[in-house]
């Protein structure tokens, strides 16, 4: 049973989906056992407590500097002992110290097709900003394995998304969403909690005939 901690910055709607997926059997294998918020208004730590999930806020304004905060959000990640570290909107730049602690065990959501629109300042709606502003036809969504790097690691899952016409920021944030980050953010999961997931190098193999456009 792999146990899973999410960490979470905002809405949720990731961490909603990834417990919908549980629900219907998409994810099988795994417990969430933390969602950890550095955002103690954040709606993702309300649906959490909905759900009876064991929430946790870790907010930067309650340590002195940096490095005091790093050392409790790891401590407070590692109290939890997950298999699997998940960002889901988490707006933290994770601590090198957290990356060696669970080197290929933490994964996030990107919003966009990494290597593109990512890195610095890629975040949140900025990532569909820049998509609109330089008027690429296909975006989409990419979860990687989270390395010392930002956005950098290792990609694991991808699926595209059309850019339309009558596109703006918003309407492309949430259809990339509903049609991308919804559908592999949860899908990794299930693959890593039945094992069907190598790493070689900065390759991610997949033990499933999976057709990624189709999920
Ligand atoms: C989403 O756009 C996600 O791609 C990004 O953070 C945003 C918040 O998602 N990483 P959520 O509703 O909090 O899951």
């Amino acid at each position: 049973m792999l146990r899973v901690a999410v960490c979470v910055s905002g809405g949720g709607t990731n961490l909603q989906a990834i417990m919908d997926a549980a629900a219907s059997g998409k994810i099988s294998n795994s417990k969430i056992v933390q969602v950890l918020s550095n955002n103690p208004g954040a709606y993702a730590l309300k649906r959490a407590k909905k759900a009876g999930l064991p929430a946790v806020c870790v907010s930067r304004a309650d340590h002195s500097d940096r490095e005091d905060y790093n050392r409790v959000l790891l401590e407070t990640l590692q109290s939890a002992e997950p298999d699997l570290i998940v960002l889901a909107g988490f707006l933290v730049m994770i601590p090198a110290a957290m990356v060696r602690a669970f080197p290929n065990r933490i994964i996030n959501i990107h919003p966009s097709l990494i290597p593109s629109f990512c890195g610095t300042g890629y975040y949140g709606l900025k990532v569909h900003e820049g998509v609109l502003a330089r008027g690429v036809k296909v975006t989409g969504a990419t979860v990687h394995f989270v390395d010392e790097g930002m956005d950098s690691g290792p990609i694991i899952l991808q699926k595209p998304v059309a850019v339309r016409d009558d596109d703006d920021a918003r309407s492309l944030q949430l259809r990339v969403m509903e049609e991308a980050e919804w559908k592999i953010l949860p899908k990794a999961i299930d693959l890593i909690a039945n094992g069907k997931i190598g790493v070689e190098g900065r390759r991610v193999t997949i033990a499933e005939d999976l057709d990624m456009f189709a999920l």
